[in-house]
């Protein structure tokens, strides 16, 4: 959250993965001038982790400075869903540490999935 690029909103928002190697990837949230460009905490964890090799989320926390507890947005829902498994699990965090725990099955019920794609 402290690297958040977020003069448009000025509502930085921190995310951290822990992926299937123990190895933790964060994330903040990249704003741009069009805002439809900007890019979300989760996404930029994500993209961290896939650039380290990582390929499972075992755990993600998410935080944001001017809310109680934040969670992802309905794209961020998706992409966490593409790397996530049963176990994987959704944190909701403030500076006290974590304040709710959910599974992907409570965060994205009924999620696009379909093996038509490959
Ligand atoms: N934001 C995130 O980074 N993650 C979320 O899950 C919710 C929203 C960011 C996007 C934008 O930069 C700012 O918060 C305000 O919506």
């Amino acid at each position: 959250m402290a690297f958040s690029h977020s003069p448009y909103s000025k509502f930085p928002v921190g995310a951290a993965i822990r992926d299937e190697a123990g190895r933790i990837h964060t994330g903040a949230n990249i704003e741009n001038i069009a805002f439809p460009e900007g890019l979300c905490a989760e996404a930029t964890a994500i993209a961290h982790m896939v650039m380290a090799g990582g390929h499972t989320i075992e755990e993600i926390a998410v935080i944001a400075q001017k809310k109680a507890l934040c969670p992802p947005c309905g794209g961020c829902r998706q992409k966490i869903s593409e790397f996530a498994t049963p176990r994987t699990r959704i944190y909701l965090c403030d500076d006290g540490g974590i304040r709710q725990t959910l599974t992907m099955a409570e965060l994205l019920p009924a999620a696009f999935e379909t093996d038509q794609l490959g």
